[in-house]
């Protein structure tokens, strides 16, 4: 029994269909990494499995049990994070105010983090430094670093992230890039959208391209990088 899986999920806005039937899956202790074009329907897809969004067809199971259109409360309460694109974090509320909102509604799961927990984390320095700066006065890299401490607090077994690296700088993308794969060897499993093809593949134990609402490959880093084809049709980058 895989950890997440996605059968045949259909999903959109309106009378848009975004979702053309997405199958997939993520194993306990994975980093699964979600790739694709803009506009293909990558954030669509964790929207379907956080239940921001109604899927109209298909079934998500978690643990084997079917959340498909269950509510985002459940659904956090069962152990996903959801860490979005736009990182929302409260501009208004310094960062331990942010942080302790993580504590509403969460999940009680083994790598639930304390507020306290989160300072103690090396990767963590830079909001330790600024627990009383507000929202708005923080970097892009510091309102990522926030968004995700804000997810651990809420305690998560499996974390959804959103293109956490876009618009960072380099030496802050390296900095994400590195508390993902600390939290994995932690044993949080995770399932990235990642548009930087570098951090995707350090990342990532398999790949999934999604093209036009539907997954048209999957692969190991390895496999991707070795098939100039897929990456042209489906990507249009070279890695
Ligand atoms: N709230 C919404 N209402 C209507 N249409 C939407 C909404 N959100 C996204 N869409 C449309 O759905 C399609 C898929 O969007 P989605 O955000 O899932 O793509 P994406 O792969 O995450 O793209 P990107 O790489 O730009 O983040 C796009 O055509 C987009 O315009
Ligand atoms: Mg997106």
């Amino acid at each position: 029994m895989s950890l997440l899986e996605l059968a045949d999920v259909h999903a959109g806005y309106g009378e848009t269909e975004v979702l053309s039937g997405v199958t997939m899956d993520v194993e306990e202790g994975e980093v699964v990494t979600l790739v694709g074009r803009n506009g293909v329907g990558k954030t669509t897809t964790l929207r379907s499995i956080v239940g921001v969004v109604e899927p109209t067809g298909g079934e998500i199971r978690f643990r084997g049990e079917e959340i498909t259109g269950s509510s985002s409360e459940t659904v956090a309460r069962d152990g996903i994070g959801f860490v979005p694109e736009e990182r929302r974090v409260f501009p208004g509320l310094t960062v331990t105010e942010n942080l302790k909102m993580g504590r509403f509604g969460g999940a009680d799961t083994a790598h639930r983090r304390s507020v306290e927990d989160i300072w103690e984390l090396d990767a963590f320095e830079n909001l330790r430094e600024r627990k009383d700066s507000r929202g708005t006065d923080l970097s892009g890299g510091e309102q990522q670093m926030l968004a995700i401490a804000r997810a651990l607090v809420a305690g998560a077994d499996l974390l959804l992230l959103d293109e956490p690296t876009e618009g960072l700088a380099p030496i802050i993308v390296e900095r994400v890039a590195d508390l993902v794969r600390e939290l994995n060897e932690e044993g949080i499993t995770v399932l990235l959208v990642e548009q930087n093809v570098a951090v995707a593949s350090a990342l990532a134990d398999r790949v999934y391209i999604l093209d036009k609402g539907s997954i048209v490959y999957e692969g190991t880093p390895e496999e991707l990088d070795a098939d100039e084809d897929v990456r042209d049709r489906h990507l249009g980058i070279s890695m």
